[in-house]
């Protein structure tokens, strides 16, 4: 492989990483207009990561051009440009910025030789890899084994293209629209008909209720108890399992259920709007531990409640009602016409299929709900069949309006399409995932979150718990859980597609499927994180009787695959040991099997889901894992970069310390002839690449916190690209080793600053690495001075120091925040400017370290502070000094904004100097 060949990108030195982290969060709090809105998906990937990570995946770095960029500042500076272009990108409110996207198609385009690669995720999921993709102008093409997965996929990226920029049928338009925008009108139209529709059909079996003054309100949702009847032979009577009384806890607005035994052994139940609910361990009748029955104490095990769910004795009440109010929620206590509109037989067209027995995962099926049609109400199922059938008559009358407003008939969606077949296919297909949406909404797994105030959809978790009390949604009410609320949000998330280029998504098993010609970026399963497979039945069995005939590519399975699945279940793959094995092998399989045909010209992208366990006992076996996998199976690891959606700072203050949510590894085809080199090669090279690769890091603006996984890359990738290792006896150095060695290595690269250091720094330094804050004898501090160059003494002078009756210390960040005239200071050192910098940020704000940071500018290389920034998180971490490491990271990844401050500060500074300069002449 020629260097022509393989070109550096962006990806292999530095990404602005704080605010792809930053914009990655963020992104959480934006509930409208994301494409995930669509359709639930678990483990979705932000698309603020998955953007930015395809954009440095395919630009070159500027090194690789040294034509155009001959000097390491040149090279700098063309990097920054492109930061700040990722930094842009990575803002979900810049989407429609057409200007900026067409910048980074073009630059992409220009890396890649004129063309605009074929992106791929095998492992698709959510689809933020290809969607993201397809926004930056890129043909992408989404895979995955799990119809539901491509169900979506489809939805985002393949659908929408067929009808770009065309107009709605309704409100009829001849005008072209943005991008899917007319599609979106369509499908909230659709969506109306087909709730009217159902409305006509079913609606009656949701009835108004009727408040104290006879006033009548729409229900949002029927809240009932599951019941069991009481162990007890003595009152052998239904009692109510009940997680918790209360139905708001909002202050002011109150309400708790209160239930009354009678003598007979009934129970009634009245809503109390008062804040004097129960507390404690009365808030409900069942804990982790298990229930209590409320007529006379008698303890109840799950072991019982399970015994006889599955013996089909489960029952349950009806313990509240929530209604419409003109002032927000309205509590009213159950009533016999309430009960009695519930009571209908079971529809005979129910979904089929089993659930899986899961426990810990799927606790449901231990309760005798062993069928997915057993986790919902016979109104629930009546409902949802309406909804569900009524859609193909919707899809007819799509057909018919589309070919009245002049659209050719054209081929079925199925067949790649795009007339007015297809695009009652495609209508057909938001509708069935805004019913699939509504399942999510209105299921006896849905609990009411007293909190907010709503339903709580079955998903919350990636697991289908078992709930004691549940809401059961009307789905035509205006409020939560309503089917026409589902409706919008799929059309929202239309509206928010790019649309263009046309792109695929079908179903595939990652391990056998092609790859010639194609980029990957993916993000596979990882462990036993997540069933997909068994979790996505529960959508599946709905989305398969509407999608049969309109996606018959993708429903032709009864269920979603599972024998394939990468995921390691121990249920399935003969336990613990067995899961293990059937995970790792196939992940290595796939591996190999793209690296057969993988392009040498852009590197794959890889994300790898963090988990705490991984670093218990120091060891992180699952990450050595995937390094060991990917490398056997013929890859060189070229960069690592720790990605979150969790902010640095409050992870740290978590005590979670450095720990990124997931690791995006860029990888490159390893040459077959790559040479095998001996450790002390191999400890030479990483040290010369890891010293020059630490500087770009760090002017990358790498947080400190992301430092070490960052620097893995470089590392790794002295050690991936040879056939192998040898270590002094010639055996061969394993991934672990070698991941011990780089962190070796880091540190000496850290420390060799030392040198190079003031004598109180250099003091400072070796004191805090021995003994942190902590207090030690004076004698100590003596020698230790001595051998650095300096005396207690002079610490003390320069103020970072305290030797007082035979102990001594060094000053902690908070005693050094006060006010420092840097200018007048006679003693000053690197280590007194970071320490009390990163007291004064953490004391004081941003406002009065600028002004200290341009004093310090006069004095000493903001450089040279900066880096010493770098090495104190490093030791703070090392010594588990959280509050330190926070103090340190907060000061550094702010730099760009103080340092910026600071420079107008300065000219300021010299303004007022010389302006006292003019007057004295
Ligand atoms: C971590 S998820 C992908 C999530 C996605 N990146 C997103 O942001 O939504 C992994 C996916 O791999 C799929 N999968 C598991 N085994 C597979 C196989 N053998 N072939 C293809 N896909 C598979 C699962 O169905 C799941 O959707």
């Amino acid at each position: 492989m020629t260097s022509e060949e393989r070109k550096k990108k962006l990806i292999e030195t530095g990404i602005p990483l704080k605010t792809i982290n930053e914009e990655s969060a963020r992104e959480k709090s934006l509930r409208h207009g994301l494409p995930s809105t669509l359709h639930l998906y678990w483990a979705r990937r932000p698309l603020a990561t998955t953007r930015s990570i395809l954009f440095a995946q395919l630009v070159d770095d500027p090194s690789a051009h040294p034509d155009q960029f001959p000097t390491q500042e040149a090279q700098e500076a063309e990097r920054h440009r492109l930061y700040e272009i990722m930094k842009r990108l990575a803002v979900w409110e810049h989407i429609h910025d057409s200007q900026l996207y067409e910048e980074a198609t073009r630059l992409i385009r220009e890396s890649n030789n004129g063309h605009l690669p074929d992106v791929l995720d095998p492992f698709a999921g959510g689809g933020s890899i290809p969607l993201e993709a397809q926004r930056l102008g890129l043909p992408a093409h989404a895979s995955d084994l799990n119809p539901l997965a491509v169900i979506i996929n489809k939805a985002l990226i393949e659908i929408p293209p067929r009808f770009h920029n065309q107009p709605s049928i309704h409100p009829a338009d001849v005008h072209p629209r943005d991008r899917a925008a007319g599609l979106a009108d369509d499908i909230r139209h659709y969506g109306q008909m087909l709730r009217s529709a159902a409305f006509r059909k079913v609606g009656s079996l949701y009835p108004p209720v009727k408040d104290e003054h006879g006033e009548e309100h729409t229900v949002i949702a029927w809240i009932w108890a599951r019941t069991v009847t009481n162990p007890n032979p003595a009152n052998p009577v239904p009692v109510p399992l009940v997680r918790s009384w209360w139905l708001s806890k909002k202050k002011g607005h109150e309400a708790w259920i209160k239930p009354t035994v009678h003598d007979d052994g009934s129970i009634t139940y009245q809503v109390q709007h008062n804040a004097d609910g129960p507390k404690g361990d009365d808030e409900g009748t069942v804990n982790r531990k298990g229930a209590v029955s409320i007529i006379d104490g008698t303890p109840i095990d799950f072991a019982y409640i399970r015994s006889e769910g599955q013996a089909g004795r489960l029952g349950a009440q009806m313990v509240a009602i929530v209604a419409e109010d003109t002032r927000g929620r309205l509590y009213l206590s159950p009533s016999r016409v309430q009960e009695q509109a519930a009571e209908i037989n079971k529809p005979h067209n129910v979904p089929v299929g089993d659930i899986f027995d899961w426990p810990g995962r799927i606790n449901v099926f231990r309760y005798g709900m062993t069928e997915f049609a057993d986790l919902f109400t016979n109104r629930q199922l009546t409902v949802l069949t309406t909804l569900s059938e009524t859609v193909s008559d919707i899809r007819q009358r799509v057909c018919e309006d589309a070919l009245q407003a002049g659209m050719p008939q054209g081929l079925p969606l199925d067949e790649g399409g795009d007339g007015a077949r297809a695009y009652a296919d495609a209508i057909a297909v938001y509708l069935a995932l805004a019913v699939s949406r509504q399942t999510d909404r209105c299921s006896t797994i849905n609990g009411w979150d007293k909190g907010y105030q709503k339903i709580r959809n079955v998903f919350a978790r990636q697991a289908i718990p078992m709930t004691w009390d549940y809401a059961e949604a009307n789905p035509f009410s205006s409020k939560s859980g309503n089917f026409l609320g589902q409706v919008n949000w799929v059309a929202e998330a239309v509206e928010s597609v790019p649309a263009t280029p046309p792109s695929e998504a079908h179903q595939a098993d990652a391990a056998t499927r092609d790859y010639v010609n194609m980029v990957v970026s993916t993000d596979p399963p990882y462990y036993d994180n997540i069933g997909y497979a068994d979790l996505s039945d529960y959508f599946y069995v709905w989305l398969r009787p509407m999608l049969e005939d309109i996606l018959p590519s993708v429903t032709a399975t009864m269920m979603t695959p599972k024998a394939q699945e990468l995921v390691a279940n121990p249920y399935r793959h003969d336990g613990k040991d067995g899961a293990a094995r059937f995970f790792t092998d196939g992940f290595n399989q796939v591996f190999a099997h793209i690296r057969q045909t993988a392009r040498t010209d852009i590197p794959m992208t890889v994300y790898y889901a963090y988990k705490q366990q991984d670093e218990k006992n120091g060891t992180s076996s699952g990450w050595h894992t995937l390094l060991d996998g990917l490398i056997s199976a013929g890859w060189e690891i070229t960069a690592t970069w720790p990605v979150r959606s969790e902010l640095s700072n409050r992870m740290l203050s978590n005590g979670t310390n450095a720990l990124a949510s997931s690791i995006v590894l860029a990888c490159r085809p390893r040459p077959v002839d790559a040479p095998s080199i001996p450790m002390r090669m191999f400890n030479q090279i990483l040290r010369r690449e890891l010293t020059e690769e630490l500087r770009t890091l760090m002017a990358s603006g790498v947080d400190p916190v992301d430092m070490s996984q960052a620097a893995i890359g470089p590392g790794i990738s002295v050690y991936s690209r040879y056939s192998q290792v040898r270590e002094a006896d010639g055996s061969v150095m394993s991934v672990a080793k070698a991941l011990e060695t780089i962190n070796h290595v880091l540190d000496e690269v850290m420390g060799d600053a030392d040198a190079d250091y003031d004598p109180d720094t250099r003091f400072a330094m070796r004191w805090y690495q021995s003994y942190g804050w902590g207090q030690e004898d004076s004698g100590i501090a003596d020698q230790l001075a001595r051998s650095c160059g300096t005396s207690p003494a002079a610490l003390v002078r320069g103020s970072i120091f305290q030797a007082t009756g035979g102990k001594a210390r060094l000053l902690r960040p908070e005693e050094l925040a006060g006010n420092w005239d840097v200018l007048a200071d006679e003693r000053t050192s690197l280590w007194e400017a970071v320490v009390r910098m990163a007291g004064i940020l953490d004391e004081r704000g941003v406002d009065a370290v600028v002004p200290v940071m341009a004093q310090v500018a006069e004095r000493m290389s903001l450089d040279d502070v900066r880096a010493l920034g770098f090495r104190l998180f490093h030791e703070a971490e090392k010594r588990k000094d959280t509050e330190g490491a926070i103090r340190f990271n907060a000061l550094v990844s702010m730099w760009d904004d103080l340092a910026l401050g600071a420079m107008r500060e300065r000219v300021n500074l010299q303004e007022r100097v010389q302006g006292s300069l003019d007057l004295d002449e």
